[in-house]
C-alpha cells in the first residue's frame, strides 16, 4: 500500500520517520480517522476542523494547509483503490535531534505528518444484527480527552481488559458517570429519549455524534445530552455507540446485565439507517 510521510507519497515498508519523533517518544501527537464509502471521504471537513482545534490547542503549527490535506486524502484513496474503510491521519510536534520534554521551536521544528489507508466493511456489518457486550472501567485518561491525541495506551488497556471478560469494549466511568467508550461515544435511549454525556474536556467531540444528533433531531427525536451511570445504562430500553469507522453499533449488554430485549434496539438500527443513507 501506499502511504504519506512527510511529502512524499512512499510504499508502506520504504516510510521512515525519525527516532526522535516526539510522536513516537511521548505521544506528542494528534490524529484523525475519516471513513471512506464507495471511494468517498464521509465528513471531512468535521474531521479536519477538529484537527485545527487539537493542533491549536497544543500549540502546534500545522505543516499542511487543510486543502493540501484533503487533496493528500483523495490522492491515497486513489492511489490505494480504495472503496469502503478508512484514512488515519497523524501529526507530530517532529523531531528534534535530542528528546527534551520541552517543546521545540516550530520555526526550527516542523510537525512531521503520515497518513494511511485501511480497508474494513463499514455498511454491511455483522455487529448490527448482534450488538456488542461492554463492561465498564475506571476512566482514567488525562482530562483533556477533547483533544484527539495518540495517548492511546489506557484505552487499549481497557479495550484488552474487554476482550479478556469476552465483551468487545469498556464504557470509561470516572466520578460515577459514563464518559465515553475506549474509541467511540456511548448513548442510552429511555422511553423514546437518546440520552448522551454534554460536550466538555472529558470526552471527545465525535464527528459521528454530532451528525448523529443532528439527524435525531431531524427525525423529531428526543435528544437529552447529560450524564448518566452504569446502572441508568443497565436499565435503558436501549445502547449503542457512535464512531467514524464504527458508525452507530448497539450495544445489548453492560457488566453481563441485559439491555432491552438482549437485541439491538429499533431506534439505534433507525439512527444506523439514516446515518447510512445521509452519508453515503
Ligand atoms: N476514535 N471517543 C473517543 C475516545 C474516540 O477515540 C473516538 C474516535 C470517538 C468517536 O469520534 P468520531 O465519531 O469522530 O470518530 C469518541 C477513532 C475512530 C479511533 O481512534 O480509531
Amino acid at each position: 500500500q501506499i502511504v504519506y510521510v512527510n511529502g512524499d507519497y512512499v510504499a508502506a515498508e520504504d516510510a521512515k520517520v525519525s527516532v526522535f519523533d516526539r510522536g513516537f517518544l511521548m505521544a506528542d501527537a494528534v490524529y484523525e480517522v475519516t471513513s471512506v464509502i464507495g471511494g468517498k471521504l464521509v465528513d471531512f471537513d468535521g474531521h479536519a476542523t477538529r484537527l485545527q482545534r487539537s493542533m491549536s490547542e497544543l500549540e502546534m503549527v500545522s505543516p499542511v494547509t487543510m486543502e493540501d490535506l484533503l487533496e493528500i486524502h483523495r490522492q491515497l484513496v486513489a492511489r490505494n483503490d480504495l472503496d469502503e474503510g478508512g484514512i488515519y491521519l497523524q501529526i507530530t510536534r517532529g523531531a528534534p535531534d535530542s528528546r527534551d520534554f520541552v517543546w521545540p521551536d516550530p520555526d526550527e521544528v516542523k510537525c512531521g505528518i503520515v497518513l494511511f489507508t485501511f480497508e474494513k466493511a463499514l455498511v454491511d456489518s455483522k455487529v448490527m444484527d448482534d450488538g456488542i457486550k461492554v463492561i465498564s472501567m475506571d476512566d482514567i485518561r488525562w482530562g483533556r480527552r477533547d483533544i484527539k491525541t495518540t495517548q492511546l495506551l489506557y484505552p487499549s488497556f481497557a479495550k484488552m481488559q474487554a476482550k479478556k471478560a469476552g465483551a468487545a469494549d469498556a464504557w470509561l466511568v470516572e466520578d460515577g458517570f459514563v464518559t465515553e467508550g475506549t474509541a467511540n461515544n456511548a448513548y442510552i435511549v429511555k422511553d423514546g429519549t437518546i440520552i448522551t454525556r454534554q460536550l466538555g474536556n472529558d470526552i471527545l467531540h465525535g464527528i459521528t455524534r454530532a451528525a448523529i444528533l443532528r439527524f435525531a433531531k431531524e427525525a423529531q427525536m428526543q435528544v437529552e445530552e447529560r450524564p448518566f451511570t452504569i446502572e441508568e445504562a443497565q436499565a435503558a430500553d436501549e445502547a449503542f455507540v457512535t464512531s467514524a469507522t464504527g458508525f452507530a453499533q448497539p450495544v445489548i449488554d453492560i457488566d453481563g446485565a441485559t439491555i432491552g430485549t438482549g437485541k439491538p434496539g429499533s431506534i439505534s438500527k433507525r439512527l444506523r439507517e439514516i446515518y447510512t443513507e445521509e452519508m453515503t
